[in-house]
């Protein structure tokens, strides 16, 4: 079973072949043209999608050394996400399968997330608590099956990506800010500023990261008006900590809950090195097993989008005709 992937939700161009569940391909181009906007600019990353779809499908096709007429499947992000992304793979994707008379799988963006543990380890077993946490999202997920899971809580406000890029923007770090982050933050006292831990202790998985970076900014300016240095790697350090520690604490408390041992974290922000260390040791003590996928399928990739088509087609579900429509539903640029 061959089954060609197509992931374009936001500034990644992505294609992916699996071939009978093992990935041969995962090419990820990812667009630097929104840094110096401090944001995604959503015309400048649905027209470089454009530019790079077309060598992208078959850069992944050549690197799995199969064709396009040797695919049985194929899979595509219809949301969330920009839409005129979404609009550029959907678009291939419809062309492609009509083209070529192969069965179309619209896929979920976070279902691939909340999937990719499994993409990891083929072996894990269910029921999981999936954290999926990355710029536009901070979910968890009670997942029961490969295709049954429920949504247990979400953000309230902003993503914790988002968080980790608004604090880098008014740091002046650049963007996406999370990588900087994590890489100052290593180097910084994490005990330096005592930022708040939004909903940390209301008993649900609901989350809300706009209150930390509210006092980010009102902790900068008193720095700024008392004339004094700002030790940008303690900042680093301390929202980071806070950050963690309410993903940590809030997982912990989901899987204690649904009585689950095992846990999988996924999305941009589950690259934080502080992040896999604290649940690491975390999920240890209280004896359960945590699963962090390689960044290439945590990040935003088609080889997960293509994992979900894979495991549909497992339990017999049936391809979708290709007039489905594209569900963007809001989300982050620069403001
Ligand atoms: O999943 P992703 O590639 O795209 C979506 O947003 O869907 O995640 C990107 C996010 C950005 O907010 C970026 O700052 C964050 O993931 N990120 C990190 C790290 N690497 C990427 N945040 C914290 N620490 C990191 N090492
Ligand atoms: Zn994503």
């Amino acid at each position: 079973m061959i089954i060609l992937g197509i992931e374009t939700s936001c500034d990644d161009t992505s294609s992916a072949v699996l071939i009978d569940g093992v990935v041969r391909s995962n090419i990820i181009s990812s667009q630097t043209i929104h840094t110096t906007y401090g944001g995604i600019v959503p015309e400048l990353a649905s027209r470089e999608h454009i530019k790079g779809i077309g060598p992208i499908v078959r850069a992944a096709l050549r690197e799995a050394s199969t064709s396009i007429e040797d695919v049985d499947a194929i899979a595509v992000t219809y949301g969330p996400g920009l839409a005129g992304s979404l609009l550029v793979g959907t678009h291939f994707a419809k062309g492609l399968a009509l083209m070529y008379d192969k069965p179309l799988y619209p896929v979920h963006h976070i279902e691939a997330h909340l999937y990719s543990g499994y993409l990891e380890d083929s072996r894990l077993g269910y029921p999981s608590i999936s954290l999926v946490v990355s710029g536009g999202h901070t979910s968890i997920f009670h997942v029961t099956s490969p295709v049954d899971y429920t949504v247990l809580g979400s953000t309230c406000d902003d993503a914790a990506g988002e968080a980790f890029d608004k604090v880098a923007k008014m740091l002046g770090l650049g963007y996406p800010g999370g990588p900087e982050i994590d890489r100052r933050g290593c180097l910084g006292d994490s005990a330096a500023f005592d930022f708040p831990r939004g909903l940390m202790h209301d008993g649900t998985q609901t989350f809300s990261f706009s209150g930390l970076k509210t006092s980010v900014r009102r902790t900068l300016e008193l720095l700024k008006s008392q004339q004094r240095e700002i030790p940008i790697n303690d900042v680093c350090a301390s929202v980071q900590e806070a950050i963690v520690d309410v993903l940590v604490h809030k997982t912990l408390h989901a899987a204690r809950e649904y009585g689950v041992r095992i846990i999988s974290i996924s999305g941009g922000v589950s690259a934080n090195s502080r992040l896999r260390t604290v649940m690491q040791k975390k999920a240890q003590d209280h004896g359960m097993q945590l699963v962090t996928p390689q960044i290439g399928y945590c990040v935003d990739n088609a080889a997960m989008i293509a994992h979900v088509a894979s495991m549909r087609i497992a339990h017999g579900v049936h391809a979708s005709a290709p007039s489905f429509m594209i569900s963007p539903k809001a989300m982050r640029t620069t403001s």
